[in-house]
């Protein structure tokens, strides 16, 4: 990369707005269309300000935000560079499918690290939930998924310890073990909302704190309209995208 591409003649409009935001987004453009690549370094924080004529306080608040959505990564005394692009992942919302089928349709392997693996005294919400009575327990298995070395979500999966005796025998797919005990379930609710990352999923899925995230609940049904599983997930915001297709309603279509 030529560190001549940045001037402030290109980047800074006169009513175009907080320098930083301008220096932000002519950065993120440089990288869509290819003027910066993966890998590249960015000119070190005192070129910078003086190639575009602004303060070192707005190129580090520019740096900072693009760090924090993970387009930019900072190596400890090596500088920044723009970071590897992980190619985004288009989940269908209109399928239940496990997250092994979601990743084997796209050919990524998938591999997960157990967090944890046992069967507890449920919390009110999961009794309310799982329709649990007094006494019942509920099995949790918590895994962070990865494809390759690359984490891309966390879950925390809530069944009631009836339907999962033994969460030390679930192998690599939970469904495949389900499906094994004629526990798959085959309907689902599921609730995705955005929030930022606290400290320690940050830490699980090696984005910085405060990153953009997808928490999304699944409530899956039996046939029987039994609930089977509870399970909450945390997504990498820079590395999916939940698609739903929408079609017009019967009543729109008279
Ligand atoms: C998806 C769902 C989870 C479900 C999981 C099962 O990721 N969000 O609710 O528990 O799939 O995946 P697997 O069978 O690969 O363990």
């Amino acid at each position: 990369m030529t560190s001549e591409l940045f001037s402030a003649e290109a980047i800074i409009l006169p009513q175009g707005g907080p320098l930083y935001l301008q220096l932000k987004r002519w950065i993120e453009d440089a990288v869509a269309r290819g003027a910066i690549k993966p890998g590249d370094a960015l000119p070190s924080e005192r070129d910078l300000a003086a190639k575009v004529e602004v303060s070192r306080v707005t190129v580090r608040k520019a740096v900072q935000h693009l760090v924090r959505d993970g387009l930019l990564i900072q190596r400890h005394g090596s500088g920044t560079f723009v970071a590897p692009q992980q190619s985004r992942v288009e989940q269908s919302l209109s399928q239940l499918t496990s997250f092994t089928e979601d990743m084997a349709r796209r050919g990524m392997a998938v591999r997960a690290i157990w967090l944890d693996r046992g069967i507890y005294d449920p919390s009110p919400d999961e009794t309310v939930i799982l329709g649990l009575s007094p006494g019942d327990r509920v099995a949790r298995v918590a895994r962070l998924r990865l494809s390759g070395d690359m984490p891309l979500a966390i879950e925390r999966a809530a069944l009631s310890a009836e339907t999962l005796p033994d969460p030390g025998s679930v192998g690599s797919s939970l469904y495949s073990h389900l499906d094994k005990t004629g526990n798959r379930p085959v309907r689902a609710i599921q609730r995705i909302r955005a929030a930022n990352l606290e400290e320690n999923d940050a830490r699980l899925l090696e984005i910085p704190v405060g990153a953009a995230a997808l928490h999304i609940e699944r409530i899956a049904y039996l046939p029987s309209g039994k609930v089977v599983e509870l399970t909450r997930s945390v997504y990498r915001g820079d590395t999916y995208d939940f698609v739903a297709e929408l079609r017009v309603g019967e009543a729109a279509r008279k």
